[in-house]
């Protein structure tokens, strides 16, 4: 054996240093399953669980869902399929992402990179509140959360409690995050998903058995067409990319860490079948029941506001009697889950665009998203306390209604108008096309284009400009 010469050291040593300046692997899922969990992880959260019912009874029921289902099997599947290809193509989150393209492209990216930063500050609130009412239901309170909402009220101006659970919502997701994209992320989707889908399945089942309950169902599936109206179509489209968390560099990111030989059509097919059957699911188990006991359509659409599941449904349950704290403590876990779910989405595309763009380690990434998120959703919190002077859209409003205003209405909509006018103008779409033909057939790419480059951006300018008008009192209806 030859003895190492000074020479040779050097170049171990050499090679040593280089090995630890060497990037962190770009981690992928497992296999389609894994994607698709996740994707629909991310997709299925608050949206469709609290926000969707809600719509829907406000909208009149059928139409609403009529409108809504049209929305996401075209607009929705077709803007997934962009953005699982695009994050897929170019292995990067999205300020990365379209720099890949040319330096001068980066600030397209980076409107959207600000989304899940902003849309997690707040998130992470509204998932403290479920934290609580889990906990609530398990401690037997199942009659003072039925109050009529002065207990709810009490809890979102309190302003040390309601930070407490919102940190400790934000703690779980912050540690499955740390525990990677394979062992965290998509593990715990493996696990929750599933146990989302069977529960919310049961306790459909169950409320549709209640006296009543099948007048609600009626009122909720069939289309009633005078009910149509330009506000329902705004919201529908407007929830089509809340709930598929689109434009939001989430489904990009989840795109980036998906494997060649995975079908991004068939993926983006399922993770949108799957998010609907979840909201048609939420919405058997919330609006049967809470018309039976409300009594009229009428009620419900009064009651439909964001109230609905903080105020109205504990009321719905405690009329089950015995088992009302039971059904309560699974509901919330199950909100729970699917609102983590989601939370961990909007986490990790946070984590990915401070690693890819300013090329630091996964470590350094979620301390500084921990602490940036932490401090934000302080603030959002204590809107409704100490901070409740702050009032951005006017008299009433909380931080939290402005920056869900602010990511749905406006930035949302703009990202995904400039991706499409970017694939659609700028690059041509064959760019993506080429990278969903790897993994498969691409028959619709045809109509995929005209997606992309006409149909999309006039209804994106269309809601965007209607829903910023309504805002500012320029327009009603
Ligand atoms: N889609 C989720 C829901 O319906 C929320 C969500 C996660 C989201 N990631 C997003 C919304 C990105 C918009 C953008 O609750």
């Amino acid at each position: 054996m030859a003895v190492p010469t000074a020479k040779s050291k050097r170049q171990r040593k050499i090679i040593l240093v280089d090995v630890s300046v060497v990037p962190e692997q770009r981690a992928s899922w497992s296999g389609k399953l894994g994607f698709v969990l996740a994707a629909a992880g991310s997709a299925v959260g608050l949206g469709t669980i609290w926000r969707f019912p809600y719509l829907a009874a406000h909208y009149g029921g059928g139409t609403f869902i009529f409108v809504f289902f049209l929305f996401m099997l075209t607009l929705g599947v077709a803007l997934l399929v962009l953005e699982i290809a695009l994050g897929r193509n170019t292995g990067k989150s999205i300020i990365m992402a379209f720099a890949s393209f040319g330096k001068q492209y980066r600030f397209v990216g980076m409107l959207t990179a600000a989304v899940p930063f902003i849309i997690a500050s707040y998130y992470g609130v509204v998932g403290g509140w479920v934290t609580r009412y889990m906990f609530a239901y398990a401690a037997g309170m199942t009659k003072e959360l039925a109050d009529g909402g002065d207990n709810f009220g009490a809890f979102i101006s309190d302003g040390p409690q309601s930070v407490a659970f919102m940190l400790l919502f934000g703690a779980i997701t912050f540690i499955i995050v740390a525990l990677g994209v394979n062992g965290g992320v998509e593990r715990a989707n493996l696990i929750m998903m599933p146990a989302l889908i069977l529960v919310s399945l049961l306790i459909g089942i169950f409320t549709l058995t209640q006296p009543g309950a099948l007048d609600g169902l009626r009122y909720f599936l069939v289309p009633d067409f005078s009910k149509f109206s330009l506000e329902l179509l705004i919201a529908a489209l407007g929830q089509t990319f809340f709930g598929l968390s689109l434009g939001a560099a989430t489904m990009v990111t989840y795109g980036s860490y998906m494997k060649k030989d995975v079908s991004v059509t068939s993926s983006a097919l399922q993770t949108t079948g799957t998010t609907l059957g979840i909201s048609l699911l939420a919405g058997l188990m919330i609006i049967p029941a809470t018309f039976a006991t409300l009594g009229s359509a009428n009620a419900v659409a009064k009651n439909s506001g964001p109230s609905l599941m903080f105020l109205v449904i504990p009321e719905v349950f405690e009329k089950f009697g015995r088992i009302a704290t039971g059904i309560g403590f699974v509901f919330f876990l199950l909100v729970m889950f699917a609102a983590l779910t989601s939370m961990i989405s909007l986490v990790e595309a946070c984590v990915s665009i401070l690693q890819d763009t300013l090329a630091w380690k996964r470590r350094q990434a979620l301390l500084v998203t921990v602490v940036v998120l932490s401090s934000a959703g302080i603030i959002v919190t204590l809107g409704y306390s100490s901070l409740s002077f702050i009032q951005p859209l006017g008299e009433g409003s909380t931080i939290l209604d402005f920056l869900d205003f602010m990511t749905s209405s406006v930035m949302m909509p703009l990202g995904g108008l400039l991706m499409c006018l970017f694939f659609g103008w700028r690059k041509k779409p064959a760019v993506l096309i080429d990278e969903v033909r790897l993994s498969g057939e691409f028959k619709r790419a045809g109509l995929w284009g005209v997606m992309i480059k006409y149909v999309a951006p006039i209804l994106l300018v269309a809601i965007f400009i209607t829903s910023v008008l309504k805002t500012f009192g320029i327009i009603s209806f």
